[in-house]
């Protein structure tokens, strides 16, 4: 290091130590934080995400699937979803032309179709023909639905946002249909779906029902203080 640049290396590591800035430095990929127990893992993907099926038309009109995890709820009013895919995949391109899609949520019966589904492009194969699966044409959109799934989602799309890597499409839910076994008497949902593990690369099944939602923290809310 040159001479003259030491005093301005000297005060930078001073003003560095003294704001803080170096714990944060030093919370590397691989280090453990001593102030919270916790290990960082790096900016990476990593917690577990739905493995949903993403159904749409090409020009000609075949239908096409393909697995995402990139997804998830993003509105309520609207009710809307969104969708991360890379411009290389099929769906990609049939979603620009067709601006509909829909989300074909598996049960645990069709994991190897869900699986197969991201394997393959819909540019090269009929992956419906080689699954045996059946595409419905959507009622709501322009895009299929499998029969075979329990749940589906007929999305339009509203919004197109460029991530980086993926674009996320944002989805307006035009309907929701669902098998009549997959529904209550209150015409609820019942819990159904797979979810991925990014990091093992591992299909994992909804688990047991664990308690109420805006129910169960009321215990801390009506704490006397
Ligand atoms: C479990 C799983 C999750 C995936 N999630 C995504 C995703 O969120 N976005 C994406 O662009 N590709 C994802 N893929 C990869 C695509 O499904 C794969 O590139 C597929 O071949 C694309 O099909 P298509 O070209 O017919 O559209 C995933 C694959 C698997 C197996």
């Amino acid at each position: 290091m040159k001479k003259s640049l030491m005093p301005i290396f000297i005060l930078g590591s001073l003003l560095i130590n003294t704001i803080g800035l170096a714990d944060e430095t030093n919370l590397m990929k691989g280090k453990e934080n001593m102030k919270d127990n916790k290990i960082s893992l790096g900016a990476e993907v990593k917690p577990m995400a739905p493995a949903w099926v993403i159904g749409s038309y090409d020009k000609a009109g075949k239908a096409n699937m393909m697995t995402a995890a990139w997804v998830g709820i993003c509105c309520s009013k609207p009710p809307c979803v969104s969708i991360a895919l890379r411009k290389a995949t099929y769906t990609h391109t049939n979603i620009m032309e067709r601006k509909a899609f829909t989300v074909n949520i598996p049960s645990k019966n069709y994991m190897k179709e869900t699986d197969y589904f991201g394997l393959v492009s819909g540019r090269n194969v009929d992956k419906l023909s080689a699954t045996g699966l059946t595409p419905i044409k959507g009622e709501k959109v322009d895009a299929p639905y499998l029969k075979e799934f329990p749940v589906a989602m007929e999305c339009k799309v509203i919004n197109i946002i460029e991530a980086g890597s993926h674009t996320m499409f944002i989805g307006e839910i035009m309907d929701v249909k669902a098998d009549k076994s997959m529904v209550d008497e209150n015409n609820s949902l019942l819990p159904c779906g797979l979810l991925f593990n990014p990091t093992t690369r591992d299909y994992y099944g909804v688990g047991e029902q664990l308690g109420k939602a805006f129910t169960t923290g009321k215990e801390i809310l009506n704490k006397k203080k």
